[in-house]
């Protein structure tokens, strides 16, 4: 596991600029779908939200079990901890690896990035180094809230799962059952006056399978799809699913990797609270034997998760050299 977005991903980088300032004429005509997981026919569930991630890659849920108190904990822990004074936060700085708290200036359009990143599951894999000290209900409030998303994680899984006529546990298995890697990052977006030519996060897709991301009520998601960005609608309480790369490529191109970006509003403070699921990095990923055959051959190479990382990341660092 990697952080991608510590990596270079602004408009430069990125495959086109077209699409990362595109103008932000949204659509009006069609919303991201928001999915209430509480109906009682579960093959309508299904239905939605296999649709809503060939369709768009991103889509809310409402209903779907994390209580709401436990929510607003983990946002009153994370806002408590990035009004500490910087030399606090610096009792986490990020070192060499990934996980820790960064602030750093990027300048160009997406000028600040300020963020703590920390591993959540399998326990073996996790750095309490990285966890917050302070405030002191951190730990136990995010230990509580990563319960709840891996059951919400396995859940949304099964569904995919069903829908594409595989065994519940099927997606869940092909990225390593108990071995899939949970990591939160919380996005801190202070406002920003030219917040119309401000990024918060860069446009791209996430790296690995799925991520469930709860936003403060500042709106600033926004979703790609058919050449126009859309705005996702803060909806109290809803977990947004974002379909990453790596169950695309499970899928073999049914499901898609939204491309997403962020942005900053002019007066008030925005955060955000992504956790990614991902395979472990030396798993193999790549389209499901089950879902490919002679009429629908694999579009996607086999490849072991880490080489994918890399290979995406030295890709962006090729599209950074000029053009002659
Ligand atoms: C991310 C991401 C969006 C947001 O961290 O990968 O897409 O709303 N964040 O902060
Ligand atoms: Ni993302």
């Amino acid at each position: 596991m990697v952080d991608e977005r510590d990596h270079d991903t602004s408009s430069s980088s990125l495959p086109s600029l077209t699409k990362q300032l595109a103008d932000t004429t949204l659509g009006g005509s069609a919303d991201v779908p928001v999915v209430d997981l509480s109906v009682s026919d579960e093959g309508f569930l299904v239905r939605e939200v296999v649709k809503a991630s060939e369709e768009w890659g991103v889509f809310q849920v409402v209903n779907h079990g994390i209580p709401t108190e436990q929510m607003q904990q983990l946002q009153v822990a994370g806002k408590q901890f990035f009004d500490l004074p910087e030399t606090e936060k610096d009792a986490v700085a990020k070192e060499e690896d990934f996980e820790g708290y960064k602030r750093k200036y990027l300048g160009g359009i997406n000028n600040w990035d300020e963020h703590l990143f920390h591993r959540l599951s399998p326990p073996s894999i996790i750095n309490y180094k990285y966890w917050p000290k302070n405030p002191p209900q951190y730990r136990e409030v995010t230990e509580e809230y990563t319960k709840h998303m891996k059951r919400l994680t396995e859940k949304i899984l099964g569904w995919l799962s069903e829908g594409l006529g595989l065994p519940r546990v099927a997606l869940t298995q092909s990225m390593g059952g108990d071995t899939a890697e949970y990591v939160l990052r919380i996005n801190f977006y202070p406002p920003t006056q030219h917040s119309e030519l401000t990024i918060g996060a860069a446009a791209h897709s996430d790296m690995g399978a799925i991520a469930l991301l709860v936003p403060s009520e500042v709106p600033g998601l926004q979703a790609f799809k058919d050449e126009q960005w859309f705005d996702l609608n803060y909806v109290n309480s809803a977990v947004v699913v974002i379909i990453g790369d790596q169950l695309m490529r499970m899928t073999n191109g049914r499901f898609k990797n939204v491309f997403h970006r962020a942005k900053t509003d002019r007066e008030r403070l925005r955060i955000s609270w992504p956790v990614f699921v991902a395979p472990r990095d030396d798993m193999s990923v790549g389209p499901l034997p089950e879902l490919t055959g002679d009429e629908n051959p694999p579009k996607f190479e086999t490849l072991i998760y880490k080489d994918y990382i890399d290979q995406k990341i030295k890709g962006w660092a090729l599209e950074d050299l000029p053009v002659y």
